[in-house]
């Protein structure tokens, strides 16, 4: 019988979220402790098992768009019969850790699993950016990627994505402010910002431009003070884009007080998460502890780099 699974994973933004969509370049990093799983199965009629939702394919909420649109998207382009898709997903959504282009990314990958296809990565992002773009208006694709990338990306519009390899363990400490937002809102109101004073709006793209690739070297040497320095310019300058909130504010300023070396906001904003270096990359316990005591709904721990591929 026709079957197949796929798998992606949760991503973090560490420099250049809004930026990437006026062309300037970003840094992403993988977050393989959060994942989704899709498995695919021929059926007498499309249908969706997840956690949202369970029923026919074509009664799927609007919520459950990115899934439904990858479905059509990998089914089309593969020739399958109709499906049946169940995902199972450890990301919170509307946080800004691309749950949407992760669910996408493991129904495509599933799809191809299914129909005996190796697709490169270039045709599985192609598929994915499709199913986003039929969901939620038109993202850079830097989620497309960076969920099914497994090291860190430095990722532009412009340019080939590139791996970055990081020589020694860096960790990272992602912290939820346990606010949903949509991260086409977030777009929007930065349009809008810019259509006001496109100048400034400008100059604070290039500035954020400007850090992703001292950020990407930081990172690559593991020199966690320096990307720290580096993550906290990346935040003043998303304030100055409006798209931070005084609950982020007070996550970031909780990090730093619990030894982080920088923090940020991640993702689109208005909401989500921060992401935070960890002084060493044992050194994230007392960091989780006091961005839990600052309120934060729940923390997760990442380790990238110094142990060979993942
Ligand atoms: O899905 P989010 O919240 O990580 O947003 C993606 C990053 C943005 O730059 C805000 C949007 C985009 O399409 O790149």
């Amino acid at each position: 019988p026709l079957t197949g699974t796929g798998r992606a994973h949760a991503k973090a933004i560490l420099v250049g979220e809004h930026a990437v969509v006026y062309g300037a370049p970003a840094l992403a990093i993988p977050i393989p402790e959060l994942s989704v799983r899709a498995t695919l199965e021929a059926a007498p009629a499309p249908a969706v098992a997840s956690s949202l939702y369970r029923g026919p394919l074509a009664d799927a909420p609007p919520r459950l768009a990115p899934l439904t649109a990858a479905v059509e998207a990998a089914r089309h382009r593969l020739g399958l019969p109709p499906l049946s898709v169940t995902v199972l997903s450890t990301i919170p959504t509307a946080r800004g850790l691309g749950s949407s282009a992760a669910v996408a990314s493991a129904i495509v990958a599933a799809a191809a699993d299914a129909a005996g296809v190796r697709l490169g990565p270039d045709e599985r992002y192609a598929l994915v950016q499709q199913s986003e773009r039929a969901a939620h208006g038109a993202p850079s694709g830097i989620d497309a990627r960076a969920v099914a990338a497994d090291t860190a990306i430095r990722f532009s519009v412009v340019e080939t994505p590139a791996p970055v390899v990081v020589t020694a363990p860096v960790a990272f400490v992602v912290a939820d402010s346990g606010v949903r937002r949509s991260s086409a809102d977030a777009v929007d109101r930065v349009r809008v910002l810019r259509q006001a004073d496109r100048r400034a709006v400008d100059r604070i793209v290039a500035e954020l431009g400007d850090i992703a690739d001292p950020a990407a070297q930081a990172l690559a040497a593991a020199r966690a003070d320096e990307l720290g320095d580096l993550l906290e310019r990346a935040h003043g300058l998303l304030r100055r884009l409006r798209v931070s909130t005084p609950r982020l504010d007070a996550l970031v300023d909780a990090a730093r007080r619990g030894g982080s070396p920088g923090a940020k906001l991640t993702g689109g904003g208005r909401g989500g998460c921060i992401v935070a270096v960890a002084p060493h990359p044992d050194g994230a316990a007392r960091l989780v502890s006091v961005l839990r005591d600052a309120g934060a709904a729940r923390v997760w721990t990442t380790v990238i780099g110094g142990d060979g591929p993942r």
